[in-house]
């Protein structure tokens, strides 16, 4: 539980003295209703109510953060989430609940849980659903018992009806909490139960915790009954990063397909395992793809550096993450938090912060080494049916040509990028080779390159002030580098996305496994008026960032592609869309 700031609003004294007031707590909860008194005397640009995202799922009004318990249930996908019906800042926390068909239109339903038992009463935080062999879901989740200290311990809540596929109301039964926090664990930071595996036997799940001063662990927690829970001694993995909120521990197919399974699938000839945790200290979602090995409940990643050099769902705004599997479409599916990056008093302002990035089916790379995500199919029955193309289109250097003929606030673009020679390509400093967001960094989407940086101006205003941009870049093979391929680098750089500069936008980047020789490499971006988030080369690298434009609004947003390399390349394609709101979003 890291300190819920987001960007507050520093020109304000009083919020500046509350949150030195609260400095040195570990958890920081914000004073609702001091912020709200400081929103209503505050201005805030009237541009920030237009830009409430379209099609992203979001809360009619209040704060939310994690996706909880995504489940599939006699045709309904099911998303609950960490909810403050009070407001629109962190705080008195329910687990929210929302249903839909398509995973794009959803409709709100009552709250699913809210503290009422002696084990959650100060708080519902976060949990994931298991489906029991008679097909209905259980949902262990995590309540807050004491209110001094965060004393985190691990309940259960079954459905009243389970023949309402609605799932509408929900039972704790009188034997919570399930498991508590013995034996020399720190009751503070032990939280976020993973949906449960079976195999001999037994149910398992995982807890996130922190040992010591710095160890995130993953307990490991067996059952036969989902009642008795029993510690296994050692963890299943534990790294020197902080504390691990959320973990996710799922297995992958190793036959090259898409499709995803069931989370009790164990099989180790069939399947790898993925491990990820969320990274309270630096707040973002690390993975390790690797081995599980169900009699020593213990997992080892297969790159040995795995829990240094992080392999991230995705190198922008993206937390507390968590997947499961679909039967209908034998798929599994990733939901992500994307926080605002405006200030809390523009969130108490505009009365809702928090949307949950579009859901991506996630499969592993053939490769091995790596996941591979994209968008939901589901998400192309927004598009809208005249779409603008461009074909073998050169692009210069220097130049930019602009995409015209439809609006693009609320759009999905896709472009394949040709590159014709790799010759020119620059060369990397090797002490950046292993820092993709600080080699970005330095070199951002203006820095002339030899091969790059090129790709979209997306949400730009139609003189080019305001501009995000979302792009590669290609790096000579180093040889001293861990690399004989050239290096891509993929890049958001919102620094010139807003003319507002009082707001966060940092630089987001990671690298993209792909072979450049081939020369080739594409780029997805939906936008949807506050965030972009994007997919390089077939969603090999994923960034997510949420930007607040002042003159980039509504039918004052322009899309251009971009070549601020010295090396021409071509657009063989690119397709965009504008994308419809959905009919139901939460009321919104
Ligand atoms: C992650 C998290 C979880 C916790 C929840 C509380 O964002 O801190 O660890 O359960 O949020 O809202």
């Amino acid at each position: 539980m890291g300190v819920r700031l987001g960007r507050v609003a520093w020109a304000c004294p009083a919020v500046l003295l509350l949150l030195l007031q609260l400095a040195g707590a570990s958890h920081v909860v914000y004073e609702t209703s001091l912020l709200e008194t400081e929103a209503a005397a505050a201005t805030v640009p009237a541009s920030i109510f237009e830009l409430s995202t379209g099609y992203h799922f979001r809360p009619q009004k209040n704060w939310i953060n994690d996706p909880n318990a995504p489940l599939y249930y006699k045709g309904w996908y099911h998303l609950f989430f960490q909810y403050n019906p009070k407001g629109a800042v962190w705080g008195n926390i329910v687990w929210a609940h929302s249903v839909s068909r398509d995973l794009i239109n959803w409709v709100a339903l009552e709250t699913a849980l809210a503290p009422s038992i002696d084990a959650d009463k100060y708080g519902c935080w976060s949990g994931s659903a298991t489906i029991m062999p008679d097909g209905t879901p259980v949902i262990m989740y995590t309540g807050v018992s004491r209110p001094d200290v965060n004393y985190e311990v691990q309940n259960v809540a079954f459905p009243k009806n389970s023949s309402d596929p609605l799932l509408r109301e929900w039972v704790k039964p009188a034997h919570n909490p399930v498991i508590v926090p013995e034996g020399g664990i720190n009751a503070t930071q032990f939280r976020d139960p993973t949906t449960a595996w079976y195999a001999d036997g037994h149910w398992r799940i995982l807890v996130g915790a922190l040992s010591g001063a710095s160890r995130g662990v993953a307990y490991v927690y067996r059952s036969r009954d989902f009642r008795r829970w029993t510690r296994v001694r050692k963890p299943l993995h534990s790294a020197p990063t902080g504390m691990w909120e959320c973990p996710d521990f799922y297995p992958v197919t190793v036959d090259g397909k898409e499709s995803g399974v069931d989370t009790s699938v164990v099989s180790s000839s069939r399947v790898k395992h993925v491990l990820k945790n969320s990274l309270d200290l630096r707040r973002y979602d690390y993975y390790t793809v690797g081995t599980y090995d169900r009699l020593k409940e213990r997992y080892v990643p297969d790159n040995p550096a795995g829990d240094k050099h992080h392999l991230r769902y995705d190198y922008g705004n993206f937390y507390a993450s968590k997947t499961f599997y679909d039967p209908s479409k034998r798929r599994r599916i990733l939901w992500g938090w994307a926080n605002e990056s405006d200030t809390a008093v523009d969130d108490v302002a505009k009365g809702w912060a928090g949307i949950q990035a579009i859901p991506r089916k996630v499969w592993l790379d053939p490769s091995g080494r790596q996941l591979m995500q994209w968008p939901v199919e589901e998400v192309e029955a927004l598009r809208g049916k005249k779409p603008v193309s461009l074909k073998d289109r050169v692009v210069k250097r220097g130049e930019h040509v602009e995409v015209t003929g439809l609006q693009t606030a609320q759009a999905d673009v896709e472009v394949s990028f040709e590159v014709p020679s790799l010759e020119g390509a620059e060369a990397l400093d090797p002490a950046l080779a292993n820092d993709a967001q600080k080699l970005c960094g330095v070199k951002g989407a203006d820095v002339e390159g030899g091969v790059g940086p090129f790709g979209l101006w997306v949400l730009a205003s139609s003189k080019l002030e305001e501009r995000t941009a979302v792009f590669f870049r290609v790096f000579k093979a180093a040889g001293n580098v861990n690399s004989t391929k050239p290096l891509v680098l993929m890049c958001s750089d919102p620094t010139k996305a807003s003319l507002n500069k009082n707001l966060y936008h940092p630089t987001f980047a990671g690298f993209v496994d792909i072979d450049m020789a081939k020369g080739k490499i594409s780029l997805r971006s939906l936008i949807d008026r506050s965030v972009v988030e994007s997919f390089g080369a077939g969603g090999r690298t994923c960034i997510l960032s949420r930007v607040y434009p002042s003159l980039a609004i509504g039918r004052n947003a322009h899309l251009h592609v971009f070549n601020n390399g010295k090396a021409d390349i071509k657009v063989s394609r690119l397709t965009a869309w504008e994308m419809k709101k959905p009919a139901l979003m939460n009321g919104a």
